[in-house]
C-alpha cells in the first residue's frame, strides 16, 4: 500500500486543534454506531475539505483507526492540495467498475489515517455514488474502520450527497459564518433529512474570534452545534 505524506498540513495552531478535538470528542460520543459521516455544505468553498481531513487527522491521533474519502466526484481538489504526483486510482475508478477496493486505499505518514482519493473527474457523479456499490464499499469499510469521513460535495449545487447520504450513519453540515444565511442551511437541512440522512451538527467555520463579545471568540473559532431541531435557528 502506498503511503502518502500528509501529516504537514495537520493545523498547528493552539485554538485551531483544540476545536478539532473539541468536534472529534462531539462525534465519538455521537454514539457507537456512527462510523460512517459526511460533510456537507450548501455552497462551495465553505471548508468541507479542510474539516473533514483536520477531523480525520484528529480521530487518527487519538488511536483511531480513519479513513478518509474524497466523494466530491466532479472537481476534488484533494489529489493537488496534498501534492500528490503520482497516478492515483480511486473511488471513481472503484465505482466504476475498473479497481478492487484494496487498490484506492493509500496510507499516510499519520499513524491510522487512510486515504481513498476521488479518482478521475466524471460527470455522471450522483448515478455513481447513488449505485449499491457505493453503499456496499462503505459497509465493508465500516468493518475495517473506526470511521469513515466522507468530503462530499455541496448540496446547494448537486444531488450527490443527498443520493449517498443513505450510506451514512450521519452527516455534518459545514457553514461558512462569513456569507450563508442560516434560512438556506436549514432548507439543505431539511432536504438531506427527506433523503434519509441523520444530521449530526453544523460546524461553524470562519468565525470571527476577534468580535467583541463574540460568544465562540470566548472558546473556539469552530462550533458544534446539535443538529436535533432544538436550537434558536431551527423554530
Ligand atoms: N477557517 C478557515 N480559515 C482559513 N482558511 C480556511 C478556513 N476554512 C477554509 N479555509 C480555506 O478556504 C479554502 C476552501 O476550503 P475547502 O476547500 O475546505 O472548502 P470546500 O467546502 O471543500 O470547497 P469545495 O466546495 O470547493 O469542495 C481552502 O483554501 C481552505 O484552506
Ligand atoms: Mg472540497
Amino acid at each position: 500500500m502506498e503511503k502518502i505524506a500528509v501529516s504537514r498540513f495537520v493545523v498547528k495552531e493552539f485554538r485551531t486543534a483544540e476545536a478539532f478535538k473539541t468536534l472529534r470528542t462531539n462525534l465519538m460520543f455521537s454514539g457507537a454506531d456512527v462510523k460512517a459521516v459526511a460533510l456537507t455544505s450548501f455552497s462551495a468553498a465553505e471548508g468541507k475539505s479542510m474539516v473533514s481531513f483536520q477531523l480525520a487527522a484528529s480521530l487518527a491521533q487519538a488511536g483511531k483507526q480513519v479513513l478518509l474519502v474524497d466523494a466530491d466526484l466532479r472537481k476534488s481538489v484533494m489529489v493537488s492540495r496534498m501534492r500528490v504526483r503520482r497516478k492515483i486510482e480511486g473511488l471513481s475508478h472503484y465505482l466504476s467498475g475498473m479497481v478492487n477496493a484494496n487498490e484506492i486505499l493509500y496510507k499516510t505518514d499519520i499513524p491510522g489515517l487512510y486515504l481513498v482519493f476521488a479518482g478521475a473527474h466524471v460527470p455522471n457523479a450522483a448515478e455513481l455514488l447513488g449505485n449499491a456499490s457505493f453503499d456496499k464499499l462503505i459497509a465493508a469499510l465500516k468493518n475495517t474502520f473506526d470511521y469513515v469521513i466522507v468530503d462530499a460535495a455541496p448540496v446547494g449545487q448537486v444531488i450527490d450527497c443527498a443520493v449517498m447520504a443513505s450510506a451514512m450513519d450521519g452527516v455534518i453540515m459545514v457553514v461558512d459564518t462569513t456569507h450563508n444565511s442560516f434560512k438556506l442551511e436549514r432548507r439543505i437541512k431539511q432536504q438531506l433529512e427527506k433523503s434519509g440522512a441523520k444530521i449530526l451538527g453544523v460546524i461553524l467555520n470562519r468565525v470571527d474570534l476577534a468580535e467583541k463579545n463574540s460568544y465562540y471568540g470566548k472558546a473556539y473559532g469552530y462550533s458544534y452545534d446539535s443538529g436535533d431541531g432544538s436550537s434558536e435557528e431551527d423554530n
